[in-house]
């Protein structure tokens, strides 16, 4: 029997390697030894619960659904900006601070504007009491149990203080890319934040940047500098900017920066740094005087609806694409935007023949808006309402939808063509089996002729079949073949993943794979095994065993493993020779890519940090290496080149 005192300091150094990992980003040890650490607590806990706290990071996994959201008053009101929207807006501003102030020159701090949603935590006495949604700004409501899943809040604070923290939760583009039937990221976090079920939140890895404290700071970085010392995750890209030009300045370089982001934001806050001065601006009814929000103009263009085509993915949503008379958008020609889905081609009204605007947030899909002008004008002559198919465009079969409020249309018939084509591109697809040269226009072929119907197929092919098929030439039959036959090694995650099982994206692919390391043991797996992954709530487990107990996909992966494709974790047979190690990069690497190097370092067990210390185990190093050669020979770090690495392998 393990003493409360055990538990207790496991806790704190498991809830340390979440900060390190998720807010820090540099973690210190690897994803496996995470999760036994995780593990041994779970179990712990499991044979003491009278021990378990609220904050125990075995509690991130997702509690008891709610039957409704209770209402939370706020202390103190959360204020939506003031919008500008070009340089001579900002100037005003600046002047309308200049004037309240009394001062030449004011010190702001520029922030992104994140495009996600506002919250509030409420910590007392250090404990995560209460995390409420903006609501409309002075009662919202209380999604304490969803934001515990949110791994870069902290659940307790390492001082036990009395504070409430503001920021934005959102979603990762990355993230955003697995799902179906949202619009936008910001949708998608707005959809999982306000899920009655957290296990359902949980799963999809919902992430957080603070930009308020209400404490007694001094200038609004010094709040910064003590969240962020608290263990709240912070963006990185904020500056003090002296005076409008500074701020000008920051504005025009994010507009154009803000591609390299994984997450959409749609302006930049400006805010006046000192407290003291932003209490002598005060507020309006709505709008704090001392900061605002510099809006981009989204990148929008008009041009004739030709047509609206129904299009079906692997899982079978119905998606609309607009087919467009093709313009440049941003130095982009665009000829298909997408329409969501039935519910807003009916709230947009567009039709077929309109002039309509189309625009793009970020690097998401253009998208259209909505109609600028009918073909005469007024409206009359304009063609009839679209009406959104009863039946799959590809198979016939009746569309359903999964459940009575959701938006997205499905063809329910697994052998729907495309449907089957769908889940072939995305078998042979670059973060899957990555079957090189295998583009969309030959997996159709494939499938056409009945040479391809499952993945399993594409390891049976023969040359003389290929030969057969048109615009295939005898060099592009023997490049296939290879790229197949290299495929086989992909590993198992990759292929997991690529079997397109529902809920399992890379993420949880990868940590099934690092569970169980061969498929064999993963189907053995109890569905309270797959339960216990890191990444697994009970509901996709649930869903998860049901698929993976499914004969075709048994006779899928039978037929995988006998054609040699390998389906055990590459991780295990090359050991854990890199095992507790930290390595930190520097400089270009003769032959490996950053990416390959980092792969190659996590499939033996070791980490890769960003800053070196005491306790990096190595610096690889590159030609034109950065400063952390010279920290690496001033800390006495082991260095080593490329060729001294791959002998560690
Ligand atoms: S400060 C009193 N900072 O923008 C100041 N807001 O239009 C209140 N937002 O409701 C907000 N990024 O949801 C602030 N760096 C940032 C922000 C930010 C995004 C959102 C927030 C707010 C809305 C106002």
């Amino acid at each position: 029997m393990s003493s409360q005192k055990d538990i207790v300091s496991l806790r704190r150094k498991i809830q340390r390697h979440e900060y390190l990992y998720y807010v820090a980003d540099s973690p210190e040890i690897s994803d496996q030894e995470y999760d036994k650490l995780l593990k041994e607590l779970q179990e712990l806990e499991a044979a003491q619960p009278e021990l378990i706290t609220p904050d125990s990071p075995t509690q991130r996994v997702g509690g008891q659904p709610l039957s409704k959201f209770a209402a939370v008053v706020h202390q103190q009101p959360l204020y939506s900006l003031d919008n500008v929207f070009s340089p001579a807006e900002l100037a005003e501003f600046d002047a309308r601070v200049r004037k309240g102030l009394g001062a030449d020159e004011v010190e702001y701090i520029c922030e992104l504007k994140i495009d996600g949603l506002a919250i509030s935590l409420t910590y007392e006495q250090g404990l995560f009491t209460l995390g409420a949604t903006r609501g409309d700004g002075k009662k919202g409501e209380n999604v304490t149990e969803n934001l515990r899943t949110v791994r870069s809040i902290p659940l307790r604070l390492p001082e036990p203080l009395d504070i409430v923290v503001r920021g934005e939760i959102y979603m990762k583009r990355s993230e955003f890319n697995r799902l179906e039937g949202f619009a936008n990221p910001r949708n998608a976090a707005a959809g999982s934040l306000r899920q009655l079920d957290p296990r359902i939140t949980a799963a999809r890895n919902l992430d957080m940047f603070c930009y308020g404290v209400l404490a007694g700071q001094r200038t609004q970085e010094e709040g910064y500098q003590l969240i962020s010392r608290l263990g709240f995750k912070l963006n990185p890209h904020r500056r003090i900017c002296r005076g409008l030009a500074a701020v000008q300045a920051y504005v025009q370089e994010w507009a154009s920066r803000r591609k390299e982001l994984d997450y959409d934001m749609d302006g930049v806050v400006i805010k006046v740094n000192s407290i003291q001065d932003q209490q002598t601006l005060g507020f309006t009814t709505k709008f704090p005087r001392w900061a605002a929000a510099y809006k981009y103009a989204p990148e929008q263009a008009v041009t004739r609806l030709e047509a609206i085509d129904i299009q079906v993915g692997r899982t079978g949503a119905l998606t609309p694409v607009a087919r467009l008379t093709p313009v440049e958008l941003n130095g982009v020609i665009v000829a298909n935007a997408t329409l969501h889905n039935a519910d807003e081609i009916k709230r947009k009204d567009v039709r077929v023949g309109d002039e309509v605007l189309i625009q793009r947030a970020g690097e998401v899909i253009p998208e259209v808006v909505g109609t600028v002008r009918s073909p005469d004008g007024a409206g009359a002559n304009r063609s009839s309402q679209f009406v959104f198919p009863r039946n799959c465009p590809a198979c016939g079969a009746a569309v359903l939808k999964d459940t009575e409020d959701e938006a997205v249309w499905r063809c329910p018939n697994a052998d729907c063509p495309a449907r089957v084509r769908g889940a072939l591109r995305h078998f042979v697809s670059k973060n899957a089996a990555d079957i090189e040269g295998c583009g969309e226009q030959i997996v159709e072929q494939l499938h056409r002729a009945g040479l391809v119907k499952t993945p399993a197929d594409f390891y049976y092919l023969q040359s003389a079949d290929l030969l057969e098929l048109e615009r295939m030439g005898e060099k592009s039959v023997n490049n296939l073949l290879e790229a197949i036959e290299r495929s086989k090694n992909a590993g198992l995650a990759r292929i997991l993943f690529g079997l397109g099982i529902r809920h399992t994206g890379q993420f949880v692919a990868a940590q099934l794979a690092n569970k169980f390391h061969s498929i064999d043991k993963l189907l053995a797996a109890s569905e309270a095994e797959l339960a216990g992954t890191d990444g697994v709530g009970e509901v996709v487990a649930r869903a998860l065993y049901t698929a993976l107990a499914a004969p075709e996909l048994r006779e899928i992966l039978r037929r995988l493993q006998k054609a040699g494709v390998v389906l055990s974790d590459n991780r295990e047979q090359v050991s854990d020779a890199l095992s507790g190690q930290t390595f930190v990069l520097t400089g270009s690497l003769p032959t490996l890519s950053r990416g390959e190097a980092e792969a190659l370092i996590k499939s033996r067990g070791g980490s890769v940090s960003s800053n070196v210390s005491k306790k990096t185990s190595f610096v690889l190093l590159g030609e034109n290496p950065g400063s952390k050669y010279a920290r690496a020979q001033k800390l006495g770090v082991p260095v080593i080149d490329e060729a001294a690495f791959k002998k560690m392998l």
